[in-house]
């Protein structure tokens, strides 16, 4: 039987995600250019994840006439980078979207048992009235994007959507289980996690490749 396609999953193939993507995955790419690739598909993932935003009309006047014009509809959007590795997306996503408001979340990934370890969050408080995208480059067992999106909705968020660069098929169906109703955005769904929950083929340690740590 054909698998169903998940309408809640977008895999964001363009031409020009691909081609940076598969210049970050080489090993010998330098960590300057690694950053600043994950800084140019951030931008061009925050043109996906914000496609269908809701529009009002606005009466503005042109040197010429006055006319009705759309703008994006609501409160601001709110950024949720998933420390370290998630602030590598958000200056691109800043630059499409320079009034979002920003919340910090510290998530480490305990190597041994996988788990997520918060160590920082700072979140506008006013979020329950905001749509939260939150970011990470990686989707592996999905415990930091389940341990991230857990804790904003703790603090009141509820339109929630999350966007990464590599997603294993085994996070993404631990996510959408757990937050079913939290749309994922990503450049690729690789094959597996191996036995040390890393994406493979993947491209290694996104925070250590991105600050140069390794
Ligand atoms: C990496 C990555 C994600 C997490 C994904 O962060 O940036 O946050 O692992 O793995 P998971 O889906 O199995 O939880 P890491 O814990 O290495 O922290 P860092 O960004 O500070 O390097
Ligand atoms: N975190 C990473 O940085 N890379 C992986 O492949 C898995 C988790």
């Amino acid at each position: 039987m054909a698998s169903q396609k998940d309408p809640g999953v977008t895999v964001v193939d363009h031409p020009l995600v691909q081609h940076k993507l598969t210049l970050m995955r080489d090993k010998e790419r330098s960590t300057k250019s690694f950053r600043q690739l994950l800084n140019e598909i951030g931008m061009l993932l925050c043109y996906e994840v914000t496609r269908d935003l809701p529009i009002t009309m606005t009466e503005i006047e042109t040197p010429l006439q006055k006319m009705q014009a759309p703008i994006i509809a609501g409160k601001k959007l709110v950024f949720a980078p998933i420390l370290r590795a998630g602030v590598g997306f958000l200056d691109g996503m800043l630059e499409m979207v320079p009034a979002a408001r920003v919340a910090h979340i510290g998530l480490y990934r305990d190597p041994e048992t996988l788990q997520a370890v918060e160590y920082y969050f700072k979140a506008p408080s006013d979020i329950a009235d905001r749509m939260v995208i939150v970011m990470d480059p990686m989707l592996a067992t999905a415990n930091s994007a389940i341990a991230a999106v857990d804790r904003l909705k703790e603090r009141g968020a509820k339109d929630l959507r999350f966007v990464c660069l590599l997603a294993a098929p085994e996070g993404i169906a631990k996510m959408r289980d757990a937050h079913p109703e939290v749309r994922i955005w990503t450049a690729s769904i690789d094959s597996h996690l191996n036995d040390h929950g890393y994406i493979v083929p993947g491209l290694g340690d996104a925070g250590d490749r991105m600050f140069g740590t390794k």
